[in-house]
């Protein structure tokens, strides 16, 4: 598919101003996504579950421009405030995307984005919020030119658009668990968008919750472009990928029978591995932080002593995802209100769990 190339995008009479909202949620991967080629194109396919209350919402207004000009005419504000440094790199996503919208070129585009949780809890917003500007774009096309009436296909563009902007953004359009890479493994899977995969998952894993331990909310000290472009030169990265594909292969198995510890077992090595490479990449980095180990022990410690399957993953950061079903939210909640909150930042954490995806408001 592609979606680079639509001269026909253009606009030839008069338009109404307008405006359009969305609500797209962040995602945690199971599978991770580290390491990248071409155009924002994956190495290895990756899996994850499309978060609920961590999410963007974002209003496109939009208005002819009283003057043609080749320029993307451009406004953004974060929290009600102007944002310099993500005003720029909208600016050069939208510039890079006008081969496939070029009438973005046309108008004057206004966005105003909020963010679900605050900015100062180091969680990565790039998912959401490109998912969120790319699904406006898509609403916008669709207002101007009556395209994209088919919501799969809808869907597929947005995704592709949300890829191009932050690769795990991508993931973030579909409901509940998104896959986003080529593999034989399931029909449909691309590289160049994400689809949803529901069908001979067992239901209890759409039950599940997320608390997130915001162990440090500082933006990270290395991004993950960074991250993945070390991937490039990497010792381990024929066998890293290789490995993520032999995962996703065992987490599917683990998630149609019903093999909750498989699953969670998985879902912590990949998070190992992930920092692992961050560890032997050249120069080296490390994210975790003390408190990342003492809460790994911790719930490692709480599992075996309960047989909960409560398992841990890590994104590019020192945060902690702990992953558990809705029966045993309860136990699991009293345990990080009891112990574990002692190690997070100001006793900060959120309650999240598999959402329904994005939502036009
Ligand atoms: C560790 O999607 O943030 O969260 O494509 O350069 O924007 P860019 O990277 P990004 O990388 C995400 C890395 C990860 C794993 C994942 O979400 O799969």
């Amino acid at each position: 598919m592609n979606y680079l190339d639509a001269p026909e995008l253009y606009l030839k009479g008069e338009v109404d101003p307008g405006n359009i909202t969305w609500r797209s949620p962040s995602n945690i991967a199971l599978i991770k996504y580290w390491g990248k080629y071409g155009q924002q194109l994956p190495q290895n396919p990756s899996l994850s579950f499309t978060l609920d209350q961590a999410f963007t919402e974002t209003t496109l207004q939009y208005r002819l421009k009283p003057e043609p000009s080749n320029e993307i005419s451009l406004n953004f504000t974060l929290e009600g405030a102007a944002n310099p440094k993500f005003e720029a790199r909208i600016k050069s996503y939208l510039t890079s995307i006008t081969g496939a919208m070029p009438f973005l070129k046309q108008l004057e585009l206004d966005f105003r984005s909020h963010n679900s949780f605050p900015h100062s809890v180091g969680i990565a917003s790039s998912a959401s919020g490109f998912s969120a500007l790319a699904l406006c774009l898509c609403s916008l096309e669709h207002a101007l030119f009556g395209t994209l009436d088919d919501d799969e296909k809808f869907r597929q563009k947005a995704s592709y658009l949300a890829r191009l902007g932050s690769g795990s953004a991508c993931r973030s359009i579909n409901a509940r668990l998104a896959l986003w890479g080529k593999t034989g493994l399931v029909t449909g899977a691309s590289n160049e968008y994400a689809i949803p995969i529901q069908e001979g998952i067992h239901p209890v894993f759409f039950t599940y919750h997320d608390a997130i331990l915001i162990v440090h909310a500082e933006e990270k000290a290395v991004s993950s472009s960074t991250g993945h472009q070390l991937m490039e030169q990497h010792p381990f990265a024929t066998v890293r990928y290789e490995e993520a594909r032999r995962n996703l292969h065992r987490i599917l198995e683990a998630m149609r029978r019903k093999e909750w510890d498989d699953f969670g077992r998985i879902c912590e090595m990949e998070a190992m591995q992930l920092h692992a490479l961050m560890m032997c990449s050249n120069p080296s980095y490390i994210l975790m932080n003390p408190s990342t180990l003492k809460i790994i022990n911790l719930v490692r410690e709480f599992r075996r002593t309960t047989q909960h399957p409560v398992y841990f993953t890590l994104d590019a950061g020192p945060n902690l995802h702990l992953l558990y079903p809705d029966e045993c939210a309860h136990e699991v909640e009293n345990f990080i209100h009891s112990v574990l909150v002692t190690y997070c930042e100001q006793g900060k954490w959120i309650k999240d769990r598999v959402g329904q995806g994005p939502q036009q408001l």
